[in-house]
């Protein structure tokens, strides 16, 4: 309650920073960068499918989802940061487990979906090679870098250009297999012009890499992969509604953020679990890392961001939670419905296992038995925990998680007086690798 002023306080100036985003104001010097844009884009992308049908973005971003879907076997993404960890997010979210492997018709006949650029490493980059050459039917190339420069991804492009060309026979037609993502200028929004793209898409000005996964960076993508990216922005736009009015400890985003900082400010937890259960969420526990720690960790501040997956972290860090420094808050994110029938152990004449008194038990109930237990024994230890609870994992949710996630890191920021956008720690790595390879 203490805190509850100084959260409205907070979420004010972030619709207020939104609002002058959206009104082009000139931005006092104390607040830039103001990449405030991503707040309003599930609401404008959907009003303007609605007022503009085939000719607004969504309609497009669909129909050029589908047409690689229909010419390639195989997309693959390229992009870093914030340019590709929302995609697999969406993908390991949404999409069969075994998306990759599974027959086409089990994927809806959908492309297999491969990830490069985000790193630069030979031997993962030639194995991709080894996959697509081996593969009988073609395969195409997104590409996202809002600056267009960022060299993992630019020398991964140069590659798969040349590659794309060979597989096609030549480069005639290069710029039907291979479509950008990008700002409204730069090196990438250049090449593309020089390929002869028709289908270039845009990186909105005001919208920063960590928080545009709800632009065409991660809609792309999802689109390719057939997932429903209306569903994905309506979640996100009911996530803007419910922010903008529900009032202190009935909403989400003030909620998590006041838990968050309580924790921190009184009891210094200043480190953040982020405890996915499943397999489902691990790739959003990383793209939060990247979104908490690039946005807040500044000035000497921010909570240090860590995702684990259990059970299966139970076996490896699980210790340390349960009895290591009291420096955690550990958030779980719960999802209560599961996709498919539920496995049960069932009975056994080889009872070796002594299961047999647990037969009737499905692998939901031991999930479910081990979340109890792990909150019961930090309880028991008074080791802080909350819960985010998700009734299943869809498109729908996954637009609300994102949305509240964003929300709640740009809170956090105006709370703590950090600005979360930009990243002026990060170039000082690129600034010394290119002077060395320059050299
Ligand atoms: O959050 C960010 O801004 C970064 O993680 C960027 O997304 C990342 O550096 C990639 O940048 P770009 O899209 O310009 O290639």
């Amino acid at each position: 309650e203490a805190l509850a002023p100084k959260l409205q306080a907070a979420r004010d100036e972030v619709l207020a920073d939104a609002q002058l985003w959206a009104d082009g104001a000139e931005v006092p010097a104390a607040k830039q960068p103001l990449d405030a844009g991503f707040h309003l884009l599930p609401d404008r992308l959907l009003a303007e499918l609605k007022n503009k049908g085939a000719e607004s973005e969504l309609a497009r971003l669909k129909a050029t989802a589908d047409r690689l879907a229909d010419s390639c076997a195989s997309v693959v993404v390229l992009g870093i940061g914030g340019s590709y960890m929302g995609a697999r997010a969406l993908m390991e979210a949404c999409c069969h487990p075994y998306y990759n492997e599974v027959p086409p018709a089990m994927r809806g006949g959908r492309p297999k979906v491969y990830y490069e650029g985000n790193n630069v490493d030979n031997d993962a980059a030639q194995g991709l090679l080894d996959v697509l050459g081996s593969d009988t039917g073609q395969w195409g190339v997104v590409v996202i870098s809002k600056s267009g420069g960022t060299l993992e991804t630019a020398a991964a492009t140069r590659i798969m250009i040349r590659e794309l060309g060979d597989s096609l026979g030549g480069d005639q037609q290069l710029a039907d297999y291979f479509v950008p993502v990008t700002g409204t200028s730069g090196k990438l929004f250049d090449l593309s012009k020089a390929l002869g793209c028709q289908e270039v898409y845009e990186v909105p000005d005001g919208v920063g890499g960590r928080f545009s996964v709800l632009s065409a960076v991660g809609l792309l993508p999802a689109a390719v992969m057939g997932l429903d990216i209306e569903k994905l922005l309506q979640g996100a736009a009911d996530m803007n509604e419910h922010f903008a009015s529900a009032k202190p400890g009935e909403n989400v985003v003030l909620d998590y953020v006041g838990v968050c900082h309580l924790l921190e400010e009184n009891q210094g937890c200043d480190i953040r679990i982020l405890s996915t259960w499943g397999k489902r969420l691990e790739a959003l526990g990383l793209w939060y890392d990247q979104l908490l720690a690039e946005s807040l960790g500044k000035e000497e501040k921010g909570a240090l961001p860590l995702t684990i997956v259990n059970t299966r972290d139970l076996h490896s860090r699980g210790q340390q939670h349960q009895e290591g420094k009291r420096d955690k808050l550990i958030t779980n994110i719960i999802v209560e419905g599961f996709d498919r029938d539920p496995l049960s152990i069932g009975e056994s004449a080889n009872n070796q296992d002594q299961l047999n008194e647990l037969a009737d038990k499905t692998l939901p109930n031991i999930l479910s038995a081990a979340i109890a237990g792990t909150n019961q024994a930090y309880l028991e230890d008074n080791r802080p925990t909350a819960d985010l609870i998700c009734p299943e994992l869809d498109e729908y949710v996954m637009g609300k998680l994102l949305q509240m996630f964003m929300l709640a890191t740009v809170v956090e920021g105006r709370l703590i007086g950090i600005n979360p956008y930009g990243q002026p720690g990060v170039e000082a790595y690129k600034r010394n690798m290119n002077a060395i390879l320059r050299k």
